[in-house]
């Protein structure tokens, strides 16, 4: 099911959208519980038959509707902040579930980490391994640690979203791992376990992963040469979706990632493995449902004015990213025109100079593959409350999974 037409009407798991619309206010994201229980069994197919730990990348849809239904799934959970490990908790994962990276952990997320006991830290900065050194041995306690590696691995995609270059600021360079590896008394309280990367994402062929697994494999063998066994290797996540169809199948992915869990069984077979996949998981399970405030020409340009804005998808302005236009009922002509939010930014736009479906004042449209990094990085710039969150759940009702903010709980932590 996930999302379709039938008849050129836009369905999501089997209920019609318009429908949906007749009784909830736009904007809001809708996403399909289907997609991501067939996405979670296409991992588990993947990786977690082969042994391979998957933990969701909450980062891309922290939702705690979501995040409890990917524990309900048998999936783990990666952190990259205190309030990421709180909603997590929230959400029902317990500490054993619960990786944490990040550039920046500061102390009180690395001491709320330890008392929840997470299972593991992926270190990024000698740094930081000073912190955790120093806060658990103040705590009496042993930190497990992966060092997160900076491989110089070109993942080739939007360099906004690239983190395996010596020139990202991401992972800790070789020689320093090297010195860490080789001094392990300087970290008494600190369990150096093993190896951690993430190169980048929205990768879309399994060439940068192969080429992560054999340096990883070569790094590990150099090691025990050395002398130092490790036992867990986390390869990061970074599998792209298909933007240009956001009615893309999960079971489209299940070729590329069988490939990738297969290789890394084989070259690492002697290692704890794990992987931390985001958008792949909700990227094309979840669309933004916003409506036409008006069309205008300026000159010759033709724009249609939305109700949704950069401030519930940022990507086409961060990143130029594509998201496709869906018209809910399909019977519309061609027309070239920009799709623009009321943000006061040149950048709040959702397309530009494509040929869209010709709209109509009044009329709903849906913006595609909304599902990852939208809603976890919407803002209130322009003092717009956060929208809602609405899902088709496995018994094929539509629940209101976030409401809409209010005014009033948008201001309330100003003081005056
Ligand atoms: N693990 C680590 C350590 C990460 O930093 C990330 C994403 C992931 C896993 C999950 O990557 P994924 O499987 O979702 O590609 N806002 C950008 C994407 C930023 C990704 C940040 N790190 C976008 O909208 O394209």
């Amino acid at each position: 099911m996930s999302f379709e037409y039938r008849n050129n009407v836009l369905f999501c798991d089997g209920i019609s959208i318009p429908e949906i619309v007749k009784s909830h206010e736009t904007p809001f994201f809708l996403y399909s519980e289907d997609f991501i229980r067939r996405g979670a069994d296409v991992l588990k197919k993947a990786f977690i038959d082969k042994g391979i730990n998957v933990s969701y990348a909450l980062k891309a849809n922290s939702n705690i509707y979501l995040l409890n239904c990917m524990n309900k799934l048998g999936l783990d959970v990666d952190i990259v902040s205190g309030g990421e490990l709180f909603v997590a908790l929230k959400a029902g994962f317990t500490g054993d579930q619960i990786s944490f990276a990040g550039t920046g952990k500061t102390e009180s997320d690395i001491k709320y980490a330890l008392e929840s006991n997470i299972a593991q830290f992926n270190v990024e900065s000698s740094f930081e391994l000073q912190m955790i050194q120093k806060i658990a041995k103040s705590m009496h306690l042993t930190a497990n640690v992966l060092l997160r590696i900076n491989p110089n691995i070109d993942a080739k995609t939007h360099p906004h979203i690239s983190t395996g270059l010596k020139e990202n600021k991401f992972g800790i360079a070789m020689d320093e791992v090297d010195t860490i590896l080789h001094h392990p008394k300087r970290y008494p309280n600190i369990n150096i376990m093993g190896l951690h990367s993430h190169i980048g994402s929205q990768i879309l062929n399994s060439e940068p992963f192969m080429t992560l697994i054999d340096f990883m494999r070569n790094y590990l063998e150099k090691l025990k040469n050395e002398g130092i066994h490790l036992t867990h290797v986390d390869l990061g996540g970074g599998f792209g979706v298909d933007y240009t169809n956001p009615l893309q199948t999960p079971e489209e992915n299940q070729f590329v990632l069988e490939k990738i869990g297969h290789y890394a069984k084989e070259q690492l077979s002697d290692y704890k493995l794990f992987i931390q996949p985001g958008r792949i998981l909700v990227g094309n399970a979840g669309l933004i449902i916003t409506k036409v405030l008006g069309e205008k020409l300026n000159s010759e340009k033709r724009f249609y004015i939305v109700d949704a804005g950069m401030t519930e998808l940022i990507r086409p302005s961060l990143y130029s990213a594509y998201h496709a236009v869906l018209p809910l009922n399909d019977t519309h002509g061609k027309i070239n025109a920009d799709i623009v939010g009321p943000v006061c930014e040149s950048t709040d736009f959702f397309s530009k100079n494509r040929e869209i479906p010709k709209l109509h004042q009044g009329e709903l449209v849906a913006i595609g593959s909304s599902g990852a990094y939208a809603s976890s990085m919407s803002s209130n710039y322009n003092s717009r409350p956060f929208v809602a969150e609405l899902i088709v759940d496995s018994k094929q009702d539509v629940k209101t999974i976030r409401r809409r903010q209010t005014y009033e709980e948008m201001s309330q932590l100003y003081i005056i």
